[in-house]
């Protein structure tokens, strides 16, 4: 029963998060207007780098970028309308990233914000495979994922997480493991923003 309700709530909830403007609302209540996310873009991006933000919902991100340097790509093409309209200056197109439309070495930086958890690991594995190979040789890839949430206080968290749709949360652990066949870790520390709290990992290349 109490597990019907969590997945009738999760269906509603699941619903109203594939409308844009939902979408949005939820994420910049619950994160604070993305406070977290923001200040690791701002430490760990250089402005000038050719970004792809993959997975990149409804473009919310994209004004941390020069819009001449910056494509976004969704698989949800509800999302990626919704970005063009509201960020005209910017690139966004509608895309699989396991199946990535760029040439080898696009990009010096890739960002990855809260897409993995969504993918099972056949599909993370293709997903990071296309960004090893787009990626410059000595570039960067930026990924948070969702985390257990830290604090006992944080209630909101804690349901929040129950709520989230993405089936496939894992452990720190888990995450560098996905990684380790493409990628060297050269950083990985927590994050929270707002209620919500993340793993961010840094990685380079290994072919470097
Ligand atoms: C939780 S949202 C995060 C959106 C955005 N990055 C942000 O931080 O606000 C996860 C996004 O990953 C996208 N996604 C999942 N699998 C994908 C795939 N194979 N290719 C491209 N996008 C994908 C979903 O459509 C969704 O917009």
């Amino acid at each position: 029963m109490k597990h019907n309700i969590l997945e009738i709530i999760k269906k509603i909830i699941h619903e109203l998060a594939e409308r844009p403007v939902i979408f949005n609302l939820l994420r910049r209540i619950l994160e604070f207007n993305y406070r977290g996310e923001k200040r690791v873009i701002r430490d760990e991006i250089t402005v000038y780098d050719r970004v792809l933000d993959l997975g990149c919902g409804t473009g919310e991100l994209c004004k941390e970028f020069i819009s001449k340097k910056y494509v976004g790509i969704d698989l949800n093409d509800l999302y990626i309308r919704y970005a063009k309209e509201k960020y005209p200056d910017y690139i966004f197109e509608t895309m699989d990233a396991t199946q990535l439309q760029f040439s080898d070495n696009s990009f010096d930086t890739i960002l990855i914000s809260g897409v993995l958890h969504h993918c099972n690991n056949e599909v993370a594995m293709s997903i990071l495979k296309e960004v090893h190979r787009v990626l410059t040789p000595n570039g960067k890839v930026i990924i948070w994922e969702d985390a257990l949430t830290c604090s006992k206080m944080n209630i909101v968290g804690r349901v929040i997480q129950k709520l989230d749709e993405g089936e496939h949360i894992l452990d720190k652990d888990g995450y560098l493991n996905l990684f380790h066949l493409y990628f060297k870790i050269t950083k990985s520390y927590n994050m929270v923003s707002g209620f919500c709290d993340y793993h961010v990992f840094i990685l380079e290349s290994k072919s470097n």
